[in-house]
Order: C-alpha cells, then structure tokens, then sequence
C-alpha cells in the first residue's frame, strides 16, 4: 500500500482526540467494528455541547416568543444570543442573521420575494456545478418571464466555466447565484471575484455556502456578497438553515408573511413559530467549533477570533486526510475520480471527494462499505445538473466520501482496505 504517511507534526498541532470526545455519535459500533463516518456532506455528527443546549431549551426556555413571564424571556434571550453565534460566524451584524427550516426552504422563499420585484426578460444567472436547491427556486421564476441562464464547467477538473461566467453576466442580470464549494467534487468557487463581476453589472450576488461552512471561515463583509445561506446540520449543528443578508435588502424586499407577524427583519423573514430548541442548538454550535479555536489556540480573544483559529488547525488536517484518499485511490485499478486531484491545487478544493469504480453501480460499493461499518454516500446528492453533465446520472450517479475534522487517518485506510477488497477480481 502506497499511501502517504501522516506528518509528525500533525498529531501535535491538532488534538484529535480531544476533537472526538465531544462527539458522542463516533462511538457507534456496527458489526464489531467503529462506526467511520465519512457522510459529513449530508448532515454532519454532533458535539455534546449541542445536545445539552437542545435539552436545557426544553428545562428552562420552552415557550414562544416575547410573554412576559420567565421561560418566553429566556427563549427570547437564547434566539438573541445564536443569533449573535451565527453573526460572529458570517461575520455581519445580528439583525442580518435570518432562521429558517433549511436552506432550501430559505431560497424558496427569498426568491420569491426578489421574484416580486422582477420582470419579464430580467436575468438570472445559476451554475451547472450547484446543488438543485441552488437553481430550482430561481428556475421557479420563469414563470413570470425570468430567463434563467446557467454557467457550465471545466468537466477535466470540475472547476466553473469562468469565460463562460463572464459571458452570462450581462446588463439584463439581476442576480447571480453560486456556490462557494460543491457538494458532490469539493471545488471551492472564487466567490468574492465573481461578487464582483455580479456588482459591476449592477446585479445581486446571493451565494450557497452550505457545503463550504464546515471546511472554511466565512466573511461575508470580505465577499461583499448580499445573501449567503449556510445549513448548521453541516456544521455539527442542528437540521436547520440560516440567512446571512444585507441589512438594506432585508428591509427593502417583501417576504410573504401573516399580517400581525412583525414588519421589522430580521423576524419578518422567519414565518411562523420557529424550532426554537433548534436554534439553541445553532448557538451551541457555533460556540463548539469557537471553543476548538481556543483549544488549538488559546491566546484568542473574541469568538471569531476562535472560529478563526479553528479553522486555521482544522484546514491542514484535513487536507493531509484528503491527500491520504487520493493517493491511496489512485493505486486502486478502475478508479476514477471527479474534480481537483494535484495537491498544489487544493486551495480550489475542500475535502469532499467523489468518485467511480469500473462499471459498479455506486449503491453497490456504498453496501459493501456500510457492511464494515463505513458509511458514505451514493447518487447525486441534489447536484442534478452536475451528475447529468458528467454522464453518470444514470449509471447511479457517483460514491462520495466526505471528510471532515472529526475523521482520521486510520478511517482513510480503513476505506483504503475495503475499496480494495471489493476491487479485487
Ligand atoms: C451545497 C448544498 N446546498 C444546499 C443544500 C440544501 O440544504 P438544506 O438541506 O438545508 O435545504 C445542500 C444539502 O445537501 C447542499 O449540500
């Protein structure tokens, strides 16, 4: 076997031990075996932190908002407060931090609220490379005339199509919708560059960083973007979704909403009673990855200062485990892999992989691994538009393994083993 050792320093700067502690799920065990959990992509693991801040909601703040009596005011105080965790994450003021079920009900709705204030022959822009919940809900507004115009890639290594880009952003464009990174190869988008093409051409930039939340500091004011949308579930939260948006915007566009419900955003965004047990949940894990910032780094001051920091030791580990997978994958016989694999380019690209072996139906292989206590995941995960335009939509779609900082090197080798296992004739 050929894969790289891990660097001597690795297990010194980061404590992974530490890390796998706080997740009590890791534990699982599935036919005698440690339960690997390389499925991130679809909903990451979750820290205790989280789990005890969703238990307390229900001893201590379990009412609606804004009664006058101790359990509303206390809801009120922990809606208050993840609202400044996911603030100091997006980096934005609190009153831009919108909650909702998911991203993909977030979208719907935003899209029809800007859809409101659209024309006929007004142009949106979306990508070949994003997650449907990413191109449907601006697709939905053809109805009324909107011309949709999607940009495509690069297929030898699943980058966007930048010329093309740059051809489909014109005068008639009023919004431009990316991704920051793909859920199905992991190629991180150069989203601030094309915010600005967006900006040039007078039109909004609304972004979809549920897949990057977990691999990377967000900044929405360094972007300069006007929407981001980011789902907790994937960042060892709750299943929910959140809405970064510029102040003018939320107050300028109409979102549908009951009469009594407030006027104000960002609570004017946030229709009906909220899944406020969740939202602890939110608030909880944002300070999870804050307090693995001071673990690594314990001279951070401030909250971001510790996302930050998180990041900074969580970046390199992980790319060490995806430099693991690849090398490892590529000594395996009919492997084929989708995206970016030279390592002096894995700046462009996170550490989710996709990939196919030989003609096998990528269920079958994803069985085999969930047999040995392995799970990942097979099919298209929603990237429609990509799964169709690299041929393999109806083949089964791809087999992703989705690393994130909770998994480690032996997981690697243990899929390493299997993949072979299963390979061999
Ligand atoms: C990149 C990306 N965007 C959007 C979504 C949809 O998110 P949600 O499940 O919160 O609607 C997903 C979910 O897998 C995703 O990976």
């Amino acid at each position: 076997m050929s894969t790289p050792a891990l660097h001597g320093t690795e297990s010194k700067t980061f404590d992974i031990a530490w890390v796998r502690e706080q997740f009590p799920s890791l534990q699982l065990q599935v036919n005698r075996q440690t339960a690997a959990f390389l499925d991130g992509p679809a909903g990451t693991q979750v820290p205790k932190q989280v789990m005890d801040a969703i238990q307390n909601y229900f001893v201590s703040a379990n009412a609606n908002t804004y009664g006058a009596f101790l359990t509303s005011r206390q809801n009120d105080e922990t809606i208050r407060s993840a609202r400044a965790a996911m603030a100091d994450f997006f980096n934005c003021h609190s009153n831009e931090v919108v909650f909702g079920q998911n991203m993909t009900t977030i979208t719907f709705a935003l899209a029809r609220a800007i859809g409101r204030e659209l024309k006929a022959g007004d142009e949106i822009v979306v990508t070949t490379l994003d997650h449907d919940a990413n191109v449907a809900p601006w697709r939905a507004l053809e109805e009324k005339g909107v011309v949709i115009r999607q940009v495509d890639i690069r297929e030898s290594d699943c980058t966007l199509d930048l010329d093309d880009l740059s051809r489909k952003i014109t005068s008639k464009t009023k919004l431009v919708a990316v991704g920051y990174a793909s859920n199905m190869v992991g190629t991180i988008n150069p989203v601030a560059e094309i915010t600005k093409l967006a900006h040039a051409a007078g039109a909004l930039m609304f972004i979809d960083a549920v897949h990057y939340a977990p691999h990377g500091l967000i900044d929405v004011k360094a972007l300069d973007c006007d929407f981001l949308v980011s789902s907790p579930y994937k960042f060892f939260g709750p299943h929910m979704g959140t809405l970064y948006g510029k102040r003018e915007h939320l107050e300028k566009f109409k979102p549908y909403k009951v009469r009594p419900a407030t006027n104000t955003s960002p609570e004017s965004w946030e229709t009906g009673t909220q899944v406020q047990e969740l939202i602890a949940g939110i608030g909880a894990a944002v300070d999870y990855i804050a307090e693995l910032g001071r673990h690594c780094d314990p001279s951070v001051k401030s909250r971001r200062e510790a996302l930050q920091a998180a990041h900074r030791a969580t970046h390199p580990y992980e790319t060490a485990l995806l430099s693991r997978l690849i090398a490892g994958l590529q000594t395996i016989p009919g492997v084929r892999i989708f995206g970016i694999t030279d390592t002096k380019r894995f700046d462009e690209r996170c550490s989710t992989l996709s990939f196919r072996l030989g003609n096998h139906h990528p269920t079958e292989i994803a069985t085999f691994l969930a047999d040995r206590g392995i799970f990942t995941w097979d099919g298209n995960f929603y990237a429609l538009n990509l799964s169709e335009r690299l041929g393999v939509e109806q083949h089964g779609g791809v087999l992703r393994v989705g690393l994130v900082h909770y998994n480690t090197a032996q997981e690697v080798d243990r899929l390493l083993l299997a993949l072979r296992e299963f390979a061999a004739p």
